[in-house]
């Protein structure tokens, strides 16, 4: 693999920015936030800053770029005998445990991977199965040949149904392909002591990669609930984590929040919720990075929204994520951002260099307002678009920022990845909330195991029977 990331020229060339002058009184004017207002938050970040500083040892997320040297060895051996011996990569997995290796894998590899010939994509298709829709097991199982395909279970509760579902049906097909040892096609990812799914790896002899204690799904991409796919993709994780220290170097060793990006980023969207902009608009321009806005979209929605604050107060805290992409949704959603009301801010996500560039043909000269377009690439008119929208956005008033990425690659992504988890913690510290629990998830994941009649739970069970029967007057 091509070490380029121990170069520090070239990685200070890959630095990722925000550039956050869209959210300011000096650009934006009345609908800006003034200085001041960020000055009067001045103690909070503060003491944000240093319960960043005190919490690193129970983050654990946080040292992943450090302490996965022997793991990573592992996942690269693992990953080059999967890419030798199978033509399909499985996950099964949700929440956390699916979106980071869709967003990695979209980011980083060929748009259309699984439709490139064998030769061209030298490695297996990905398929990262997370829903439950019946019909989709159905269509994979019409598209994979069961015995040429690997499965990697994941789950860091080792319970969730969704997960145990997928896993209940691959397992058996497998046995009924392969008899009793289906090891060779299955590898579970999960914690090392708890939950169910450490029972049946064992039990089935699985090979088992560990989520770490403290690493909570939606944090997790950046060990193997993420690395694995990516590394049999063909993906450089040894890079991909090498982003990720850069930018914590960055963000840990810088105190002032004016010039911490993850920081900022946070103080600029707790500020802009304080005066009621409780949406956060993810709009990247560039399609490898569609799926980060997925990804960014349960990070910030699952550990922000929350009823209580740390001191059990009441506060119902939370920013609503929205995913656009730019430009198809300046044709779908630009109208609301420019012309609705003043509750959102826009996070553009802009790449300075595609990695293809795409000419424009020569033609219809006689049609002179479309052949203006000509002798211009695609990449001058998708960075044109973007400085339009923003533009026009900043012009009428509504907040908006953009994080600056030099190119999309393992690096810069890495970089993006902890940069929102570092915003993420930042933001919870702020709030005064734990970012890091899901007690509106667990309450549905255990009606669910009530409705299916799981043990443990008749308590639960009662509590759905005694809600109001629906009123027929009110289905039409
Ligand atoms: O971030 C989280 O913790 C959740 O969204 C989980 O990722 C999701 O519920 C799946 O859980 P698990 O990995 O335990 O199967």
């Amino acid at each position: 693999m091509n070490e380029r990331y121990l170069d520090e020229s070239w990685r200070q060339s890959m630095r990722v920015k925000l550039d956050f002058n869209n959210m300011m009184s000096d650009q934006l004017g009345n609908r800006g936030i003034y200085k001041r207002e960020l000055e009067s938050m001045q103690s909070l970040m503060d003491a944000a800053v240093v319960s960043m500083r005190a919490k690193r040892p129970i983050m654990r997320w946080r040292e992943l770029p450090y302490n996965q040297d022997e793991i990573v060895k592992s996942i690269i051996a693992d990953a080059a005998s999967i890419r030798e011996q199978f033509d399909d990569f499985v996950v099964l997995g949700i929440g956390g445990s699916a979106l980071g290796p869709t967003a990695v894998q979209q980011a980083l590899n060929h748009l259309h991977y699984n439709d490139l010939s064998h030769e061209k994509r030298n490695g297996p298709r990905l398929f990262v199965e997370d829903n439950i829709d019946p019909e989709r097991m159905a269509a994979l199982l019409d598209v994979i040949d069961i015995e040429k395909t690997c499965f990697n279970v994941i789950s860091k509760s080792g319970g969730t149904s969704e997960t145990m579902s997928q896993l209940l049906i691959i397992s058996s097909l497998l046995h009924e392909k392969l008899g009793t040892d289906i090891s060779t096609h299955l590898i579970a990812t999960t914690d090392e002591s708890k939950g169910n799914l450490i029972k049946i790896a064992k039990a089935e002899n699985l090979k088992t990669y560990f989520i770490p204690e403290g690493v909570g799904g939606r944090f997790s991409e950046l060990c193997p609930v993420g690395l694995l796919a990516a590394a049999v993709c063909g993906i450089d994780i040894r890079e991909l984590l090498a982003g990720a220290a850069f930018m914590d170097a960055i963000c840990d060793s810088q105190r002032d929040v004016w010039k911490n990006p993850a920081y900022m980023l946070a103080t600029l969207q707790v500020a802009s919720m304080k005066r009621g902009c409780n949406i956060s608009v993810m709009m990247p321009y560039a399609d490898s990075l569609r799926y980060m806005a997925d990804w960014y979209a349960q990070l910030w929605a699952e550990s922000l929204g929350k009823k209580t604050d740390w001191d059990g107060n009441v506060v119902n805290a939370g920013q609503t994520p929205v995913k656009s992409l730019g430009v198809t949704d300046q044709h779908s959603q630009v109208q609301l951002y420019t012309e609705g009301p003043f509750d959102k801010v826009l996070t553009f996500l802009a790449v300075d260099k595609y990695r293809c560039e795409t000419m424009i043909s020569d033609g219809y000269f006689d049609v002179p307002d479309v052949s203006f377009l000509c002798g211009h690439t695609q990449n001058e008119l998708i960075a044109a678009e973007l400085r339009a929208t923003e533009y026009a956005v900043s012009k009428s008033g509504h907040l908006n920022h953009i994080i600056m990425m030099p190119e999309v690659n393992a690096f810069t992504v890495g970089q993006l990845l902890f940069l929102f988890e570092m915003a993420t913690a930042f933001a919870g510290e702020l709030l005064n909330i734990n970012a890091f629990d899901q007690p509106g998830v667990e309450e549905g994941k255990k009606a669910t195991y009530a409705l299916l009649g799981k043990q443990g739970y008749d308590e639960k069970r009662a509590e759905l029977a005694a809600i109001p029967e629906k009123n027929e007057k009110f289905i039409i």
